[in-house]
């Protein structure tokens, strides 16, 4: 573990300080305002090692003008910078004191209270369990609150703030763990013992022989060649309380993606060990959930994990598979291979008739071309949930834009000999909304055609995508100075969950 959280302030911790350009003059002395050229600007860092005391400058200036809602003060990466920057000392206890001056609400000084904290834990961890002792980088930090917010330093606090850092560490080190140590065969131990003692969890695992009865044809193709046989988990977490809601959450959970036949080249096929990253934030989301506990909510978190490998068993273009809906897709490519086992996956989803399902996936290389690495594109079929969606994410500063899933793009995956195209026909133009439309296909039980599933009055469920191929993982250091997996998303689906769960929408 690389955190802790002290109910009391601790003595000898370092004080950590939020100051708005406003108020500088009255927390420094001009002697250190001028030695320390500190002026409160965004990220601007004062250590006074007399004191004991970091001052953290929190004002964004720009004379830009500028509609871009993320550009807000980001209390993540205000925290992880304070890491960073004290990164060759070995101070590693602080005490949190908020701004200054005292402004703002509780409420959201809790909530940016929340995230400084998280973004500084996370810029304390690093996989570093492979390295020699000396070259180990995370540290064990110890935070508390200070004497003046006492009105934060509630229980919800804590355990809210326990329960986030463990989850978002779980799925950051799921993501940066190799992939010959993460793998199918692998990973159900790993969720068995995340979820040990956990009465409220139950887990169940689908294995091939019982898979390919069931008629999965689209998922087991992609996990064909590898030496780990594919396997679908299923984790149930029940609320304390009668079941009111049921949410699925879907995560693609490709352990590595060589592309298969079609197989990457040109530097591609490093860091596709993060193509996993949807499974690992839902498995991260049900770590957190699991720590909090939920009143009327019974959270479904599903991931078919597989690995795409090559070999003369290996599926091909030209297939033609039968997906556990029934429906068949002729492949076009084997590096379109995250559509594939998310479709047999929300299949699977639909038949647990939740009232939402939301999936996420490092589906494509189009998301990571058109948004960059810092956003997740979010699509669905459900204009509110969308922008419930949407307000969540920008609470908790998680960039990701709204893509329109257009309609005149459907035909793109449609087929000629098959129902479904796994790639675009077009394959190189807005390859992620076509992915979104092709997964659209595997929510509405309307288009079904596996008479063996037996559904008597088909549904089309409320869904919503998240494509994370950029976001999970930056192979540059990003902005709260982290490379490899960011853990981002996490955080937005927890509270998600929370606010269907307390019907707060
Ligand atoms: N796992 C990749 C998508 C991806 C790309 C995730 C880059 C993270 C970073 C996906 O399975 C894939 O290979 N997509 C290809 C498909 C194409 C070659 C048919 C893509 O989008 O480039
Ligand atoms: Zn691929
Ligand atoms: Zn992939």
């Amino acid at each position: 573990m690389n955190y802790t959280f002290s109910p009391i302030p601790l003595t000898t911790a370092t004080h950590v300080y939020l100051v708005r350009k406003e108020s500088v003059k009255s927390v420094l002395t001009e002697e250190l305002r001028e030695c320390m050229k500190f002026t409160g600007a965004y990220k601007q860092i004062a250590y006074l090692p007399e004191s004991n005391a970091v001052y953290i400058g929190v004002t964004k200036e720009s004379s830009i003008k500028s509609t871009d809602v993320w550009d807000e003060v980001d209390f993540y990466e205000l925290g992880s910078s304070v890491i960073h920057s004290l990164s060759k000392t070995n101070i590693d206890t602080f005490t949190l004191h908020g701004f200054c001056d005292g402004e703002g609400s509780d409420d959201s000084k809790q909530d940016a209270l929340l995230r400084f904290a998280l973004g500084m834990y996370q810029a304390a961890w690093k996989l570093d369990t492979y390295l020699a002792p000396d070259k180990k980088q995370s540290k064990t930090l110890t935070l508390s609150l200070s004497e003046e917010d006492t009105s934060l330093k509630t229980l919800k606090v804590e355990r809210e703030l326990a329960a986030l850092a463990k989850g978002i560490t779980l799925t950051r080190e799921v993501i940066d763990l190799p992939p010959n140590t993460f793998n199918p065969a692998t990973v159900v131990d790993r969720i068995r013992t995340e979820f040990e003692g956990k009465s409220q969890v139950e887990v169940s695992i689908i294995h091939k022989d019982a898979l390919e009865e069931m008629g999965m044809g689209a998922f087991l193709a992609v996990g064909r060649a590898s030496i780990n046989p594919p396997v679908l988990v299923h984790v149930v977490m029940k609320p304390e309380g009668d079941v009111k809601n049921r949410i699925a959450l879907v995560g693609k959970g490709l352990t590595y993606d060589s592309g298969g036949l079609d197989i990457k080249v040109g530097g591609h096929m490093k860091t596709m060990k993060m193509d996993m990253g949807g499974s690992a934030t839902m498995f991260g989301v049900m770590k957190t959930l699991s720590l909090l506990d939920l009143d009327h909510t019974e959270v479904h978190w599903i991931s078919a994990f597989a690995e795409n490998m090559v070999g003369g068993n290996a599926y091909k273009s030209d297939d033609i598979l039968t997906s556990y809906s029934g429906q068949t897709i002729e492949v076009i490519n084997t590096d379109a291979e995250g559509r594939l086992t998310l479709a047999d996956a929300l299949t699977y989803a639909t038949l647990q008739d939740p009232d939402y399902i939301i999936d996420a996936a490092t589906l494509t290389g189009a998301c990571v071309r058109a948004l960059t690495e810092h956003f997740t594109a979010l699509m669905g079929n459900d204009r509110e949930l969308i922008e419930l969606l949407q307000e969540t994410f920008l609470e908790q500063q998680e960039k990701t834009i709204y893509v329109p899933m257009a309609e005149v793009l459907r035909e793109q995956v449609q087929g000629d000999v098959a129902d479904l195209l796994n790639l675009g026909k077009e394959a190189g133009m807005g390859g992620h909304i076509t992915a979104g439309l092709f997964l659209s296909h595997f929510v509405d039980q309307n288009l079904f055609r596996n008479t063996n599933l037996d559904i008597q009055s088909p549904k089309a469920y409320k869904w919503a995508h998240l494509d994370i191929a950029g976001s999970a993982y930056n192979k540059k250091k990003n902005a709260i100075g982290v490379d490899g997996a960011t853990g981002q998303t996490v955080r937005s689906l927890v509270r998600f969950v929370q606010k269907i769960d307390q019907q707060d929408i």
